[in-house]
């Protein structure tokens, strides 16, 4: 039986890679897209989510406009730097045919879990605020949705933005702890693994064969100059699809698991800290938290033969 997903994306170069790789999976239902800001602002994320249902063939799939800014602090601008001021590599897409629902993202999260008890898996590949507005709307959602994979943080290695955090959390630090301590079942999709896949030029010249890749060649040009001019790579790191990976097959990566709560202000603002020391003495904000599933590992070979297959298969 298949996976019934809702991802909650801020399309965003490696956002599009995750949601055709989805629409191309057999094990996965998309049940609907909800937009944030991060890569880009809401709106634009939305427009671009529209784009990419109807891209893969799947215009009927929901479309939700989410929260244009983060619970407490401000969200000041779109990285064009990373994805490009299209949020699509500046390859100017044409625009959608279609609109996006009348509720928001967090009404169709809450509807669409209470619908369908213990059968949805979130995917959240942005900044998590509208799971967090979401869980404040109607707590019962922690009970009744089957799993929530973040691709997020980073638990045991450095961050992207800085040494302590990564992109999606550092947007919005207080909805990721409320995501990370409110009782469902959590998977981390982090730094951690997301950084060690690598897909090179080579790799990403050879998707080129279906019409699914070349697009998805097309927009990865300016993502990797960024990653060449960041990392000094000749690839891109391999974020959101990642956790769509996860999904399909979660023998793909090794785990680890350990509460985490994240760090609201100061230097290290939007650090993803696990505690790792099974030492349970002195009571502390770790204390009585629940546990989140970490990925630590990933076969990244195997991963990125999974993701070539489904990209040549979706025609
Ligand atoms: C995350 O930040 C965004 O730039 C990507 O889309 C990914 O979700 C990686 O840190
Ligand atoms: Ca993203």
């Amino acid at each position: 039986m298949s996976k019934k997903i809702i991802i909650d994306t801020d399309p965003g170069i490696d956002d599009a890679m995750a949601i055709l790789f989805a629409f191309a999976s057999p094990e996965i239902e998309v049940m609907g897209l909800t937009t944030i800001y991060g890569n880009v602002h809401t709106a634009l994320a939305t427009q671009n989510a529209l784009r990419l249902a109807e891209f893969a063939g799947r215009p009927q799939t929901p479309v939700a406009h989410g929260a244009d800014k983060p619970l407490v602090i401000p969200f000041d601008e779109a990285p064009e730097i990373v994805h490009g001021a299209d949020g699509l590599g500046n390859t100017h897409q044409p625009p959608p045919h279609g609109r996006p629902i009348e509720r928001s993202a967090a009404q169709f999260l809450v509807e669409t879990i209470m619908a369908h008890p213990g059968e949805i898996t979130l995917v959240p590949v942005g900044p998590l605020t509208n799971l967090a507005v979401a869980l404040k709307l109607e707590p019962r959602i922690a009970q009744h949705v089957a799993e929530v994979v973040v691709m997020g943080g980073a638990a045991t290695v450095n961050g992207n933005v800085n040494p302590a955090a990564e992109a999606n959390i550092w947007h919005d630090p207080h909805a990721a702890d409320k995501v990370f301590t409110a009782g469902w079942p959590v998977t981390l999709v982090g730094l951690d693994v997301t950084m060690a896949t690598q897909m090179d030029n080579a790799y990403l010249a050879g998707l080129r064969a279906s019409r699914t890749g070349e697009f998805i060649f097309q927009i990865s040009r300016f993502y990797q100059q960024f990653h060449k001019l960041a990392h000094g790579i000749d690839a891109c790191h391999t974020h959101d699809p990642s956790a769509i990976a996860y999904v399909i097959d979660p023998s793909l990566f090794t785990t680890e698991r350990g509460p985490i709560r994240v760090v609201t202000e100061g230097i290290a603002m939007g650090q993803t800290l696990m505690d790792r020391r099974r030492e349970w003495l002195t009571p502390n904000a770790w204390s009585d938290m629940p546990e989140v599933n970490v990925c630590v590992e990933v076969d990244s070979a195997r991963l990125l033969a999974l993701y070539q297959q489904r990209i040549s298969a979706a025609g």
